[in-house]
């Protein structure tokens, strides 16, 4: 279970208030999921992640933001013993990226899943139209459509046309889940089961926190909110696993994307110790004092359990307010448990800042100034 080491004021009323906004609204999917995940669809992502650990090396996951972070986080965490190794295209408009992608699957046997809620995100559409071209020439027309897994939308998008008019293999996003709060449906589950993750345990993990991590979600959104009407703008969240540098990505996606808006929100960012206690360390300790840390004590070693110590007393006598979130297990059923807490959360502490966890004008704004400015070429 899930611990918290902070006591806020916390107004009850309007806690269960924005418990029941937030279950009730119309993409607060994620909330129950995990103890009602479909069961159909889940079978059929076993099925999928066996053929293509069967057919392929790699499997290139082509996918931005949300439609990526989180089983990223997951599978560079975890460190599983890859059936099939995963490849990331398609979060940046990197041809040198794209191009290092395309030479590492090289002539190995590969099939693809690409993810876009939307179906219409650029930088997943070019690095898709690459790969299956190289697919195609690979394979051919029909064993290549054989090897293209899509999950979008489930009856619209410029994806979901092409999945249905080439009948590649179809997950859905759930209409009521966004692209952030989504890593516990196909969009994280197919790539995790590809790569060896047990997903079984993950969803355990996730189902009790849809119990366990309430209280402390709510003391940790309480407090996030406390210090943000002070001067603490910015929070900086601390692990000590150099393997969670992902997980500390999908975190920074997860609270920016949903609380940055209207002038609001705490500015998310992330270290990794020790090694930035040697760059970021000096700033943590004795510079402007607008931000606080909050540690994500996963279960480590005796001598890492020094540092974490270390640190925590240092950077409290340095003037900085030290939360601890403590993780139950390094494993799939603690990043179940992990993941759920964040969400709710962080969806609580956007709603405690006034502002609505679950769309991204910002991001939508550049998306479609992008668009403009390809089509004046
Ligand atoms: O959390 C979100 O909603 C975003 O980060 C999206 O996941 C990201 O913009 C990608 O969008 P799409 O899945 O539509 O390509």
């Amino acid at each position: 279970m899930i611990e918290v080491n902070c006591n806020p004021e916390i107004d009850a009323k309007k806690t269960a208030g924005i418990l029941r906004e937030i279950a009730k609204d119309k993409m607060g999917g994620w909330v129950n999921l995990p103890r009602k995940n479909d069961m159909g669809e889940f079978v059929r992502i076993k099925e999928a992640a066996k053929k293509i650990n069967e057919e392929s090396e790699y499997l290139v996951c082509i996918g931005i933001g949300g439609s990526y972070l989180g089983h990223r986080a997951i599978i560079e965490a975890l460190r599983p013993k890859f059936d099939t190794e995963i490849i990331y295209a398609g979060n940046s408009l990197s041809k040198r990226e794209l191009d290092f992608a395309l030479a590492k699957v090289g002539d190995h046997d590969f099939s693809i899943n690409v993810i876009s809620k939307s179906g219409t995100t650029l930088e997943p559409a070019i690095a898709f139209s690459e790969f299956k071209k190289k697919l195609v020439e690979k394979y051919g027309e029909k064993e290549a459509y054989d090897r293209i897994y899509a999950t979008t939308d489930k009856k619209q998008g410029a994806l979901h046309d092409e999945a249905v008019a080439f009948n590649y293999h179809r997950f859905v996003v759930p209409d009521n889940i966004g692209g952030r709060y989504s890593v516990l449906t196909a969009v994280g589950l197919l790539p995790l089961a590809v790569a060896g993750v047990d997903v079984d345990k993950l969803l355990v993990g996730a189902a009790e926190a849809v119990e366990t991590a309430v209280e402390p979600a709510i003391k940790y959104a309480w407090m996030r909110y406390a210090l943000g009407q002070k001067r603490y703008d910015t929070e900086v969240f601390a692990s000590f696993e150099p393997a969670t540098m992902y997980f500390n990505e999908w975190l920074k996606q997860l609270f920016g994307e949903s609380e940055g808006k209207q002038r609001q929100g705490i500015l998310p960012t992330s270290v990794i110790y020790s090694t930035d206690l040697h760059s970021l360390g000096q700033f943590m300790q004795d510079g402007r004092r607008n931000l606080f840390e909050t540690i994500v004590g996963y279960p480590t070693d005796e001598l890492n359990r020094k540092v974490v110590q270390a640190v925590r007393i240092a950077h409290t006598d340095g003037g900085i307010p030290v939360l601890d979130i403590k993780v139950p297990s390094f494993d799939e059923k603690g990043f179940g448990e992990l993941i759920y807490f964040f969400e709710l959360a962080c969806a609580m502490s956007a709603k405690l800042f006034g502002v609505n966890p679950f769309d991204q004008p910002g991001v939508e704004a550049y998306k479609n100034e992008l668009k403009r400015l390809m089509a004046e070429e």
